[in-house]
């Protein structure tokens, strides 16, 4: 059977290129891994406050990722690091201590910039982050995306063969890592 594969993107906005991106691997992944899009854009900004009466959202949040069999994680890079809006998920994923949904799930970081480093500096912030949550994250191949425009599509259809071929190595990658990483499936 297929993957269960959670994915969060970074970027809120429409026509996001890292949505796109998301959509290729997703078609890439088609047949042996399911992606389920997690919601980040309605969730409360963290308070520890929470603690005590966890946010709906929150607990909507921790259960799809618990659901899953995996994590991935595309970003764009915001200042270079993660968006606060994606360092706000995971720090209601990971609440209260004790109780985190990430901890043990397989991960893989990629990310799409129009800038040239393709958001290396935020993927390794976010491999930081994904370290001390006691996430197995996939280490190679790296996926540092420099988004020229028609490169991907909204349906995540694209138009660059070489690009096409990388990201299906990625994504073939990642399958195995889960695989080896607890996927239960
Ligand atoms: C950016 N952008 C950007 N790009 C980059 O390569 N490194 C960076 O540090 C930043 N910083 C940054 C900060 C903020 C607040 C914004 C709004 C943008 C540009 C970014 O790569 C570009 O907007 C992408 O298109 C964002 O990804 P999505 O929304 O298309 O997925």
């Amino acid at each position: 059977a297929e993957y269960k594969i959670a994915v969060l993107v970074g970027s809120l906005r429409k026509g996001s290129h890292n949505q796109a991106l998301a959509r290729a691997l997703e078609k890439l992944a088609a047949g042996k891994a399911a992606f389920s899009y997690v919601e980040i854009g309605d969730l409360p900004l963290y308070n520890q406050d929470f603690d005590k009466d966890y946010p709906s959202q929150g607990v909507r949040l921790k259960q799809q990722i618990r659901d899953a069999d995996a994590v991935l994680f595309v970003t764009p890079e915001y200042n270079r690091s993660v968006p606060g809006v994606l360092k706000n998920a995971i720090d209601l994923g990971s609440r209260p201590y004790g109780d985190s949904a990430f901890a043990g799930k397989p991960a893989a970081v990629i990310g799409a910039s129009i800038g040239v480093i393709g958001t290396a500096l935020a993927q390794q912030h976010l491999r930081n982050i994904l370290a001390y949550l006691d996430m197995p994250v996939l280490g190679q191949p790296e996926a540092f995306l420099h988004f020229k425009e028609g490169l991907i599509d909204e349906q995540g259809t694209i138009s660059n063969e070489g690009t096409k071929d990388f990201l299906q190595g990625f994504v073939d990658t990642f399958i195995a890592w889960v695989g080896i990483h607890g996927g239960t499936h």
